[in-house]
């Protein structure tokens, strides 16, 4: 592995905090070492140093920039992560718009995964949606055509395997209960198989938060932006939650993760409360 100087550190530090917002205190140096060395060692450098000049001289569509992000991003995930958002969504939220659907006051449901990592989040709101179709006896093929899900990630390497919809035995331990597991998935040798009409429901898309999305993507009535956030520094938590308010349609929705609030960073979202757990609608 390479070590890392204090020079070298503040250098690549601020580099990646430019190309996709991840902040890194002077205790995560050990994260550069870790999960840049081998990069850095394939591209020919020796030091850090090296690998920050030939980082900092490349174009930014380079490959060698989309695979230092691959590999400083934190892709951790999981099935239904937190439980209670895709709760919300199935008791509270697809009810109201699919009452709105049938009354003919909306065509579909427009959702956004913003850091989709492997896939868990997004296929986890289209399984949502087909339990809710299932249950609410909605001809299902009509209904899963009226639901539009994106799922965008700044990682490339991340969102080939997103898309590919296929999981081993440690991905499939984490959060899947094992109904969904069995209705969902088929298994192949040493892996399950998302069945075609989950993983069609998804439509994925590279895109880096850092960019400007306005006109690019949305709006969305209903954005799920979380456990990302935290890797960011204040004023672009503030910029990014504030661009966020701008993508959702009135009425629109938020989830963050767990332990991420707007508060402080944007005045655009009430906070809303149910069973326990708090999730943000845009002010009119
Ligand atoms: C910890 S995962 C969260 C995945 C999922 N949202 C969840 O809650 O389980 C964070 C994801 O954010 C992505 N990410 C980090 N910086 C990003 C940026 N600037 N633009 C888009 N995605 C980014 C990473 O690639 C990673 O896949």
């Amino acid at each position: 592995m390479l070590r890392i100087n204090e020079q070298e550190f503040k250098l690549l530090r601020d580099f990646i905090e430019n190309e996709c917002g991840v902040m890194l205190g002077k205790e995560k140096a050990y994260l550069i070492e870790n999960r840049l060395s081998k990069l850095a060692k394939d591209c020919g450098c020796n030091t850090f140093g090296e690998f920050y000049r030939k980082l900092s001289n490349s174009r930014r569509t380079d490959e060698l920039r989309s695979l230092t992000v691959d590999a400083i991003t934190t892709h951790e995930t999981l099935w239904f992560r937190d439980q209670q958002p895709f709760k919300i969504l199935e008791e509270r939220l697809l009810p109201e718009y699919q009452k709105a659907i049938q009354q003919g006051k909306r065509a579909d449901i427009k959702i956004w995964s913003a850091a989709c990592a492997t896939g868990q989040e997004p296929y986890s709101i289209a399984m949502t949606a087909m339990e809710f179709y299932l249950r609410t006896g909605c001809e299902e093929e009509s209904c899963c055509r009226q639901m539009n899900i994106l799922a965008t990630d700044v990682s490339s390497a991340i969102l080939a395997a997103a898309e590919a919809g296929r999981y081993d035995a440690n991905a499939m331990t984490r959060g899947l209960p094992s109904e969904s597991l069995n209705r969902y998935f088929k298994k192949e040798k040493n892996e399950w198989i998302l069945n075609p009409e989950i993983r069609n429901m998804v439509t994925f898309r590279q895109l880096n938060l850092k960019d400007p999305i306005a006109g690019i993507i949305g709006p969305f009535d209903i954005i799920f932006l979380r456990n990302v956030i935290i890797y960011f520094s204040e004023t672009f938590k503030k910029l990014l939650l504030n661009r966020v308010a701008g993508l959702l349609n009135p009425g629109g929705y938020l989830f963050l993760g767990a332990g991420e609030t707007v508060g402080g960073y944007s005045e655009a979202f009430e906070i809303l409360e149910y069973d326990g757990t708090i999730f943000y609608q845009i002010k009119t």
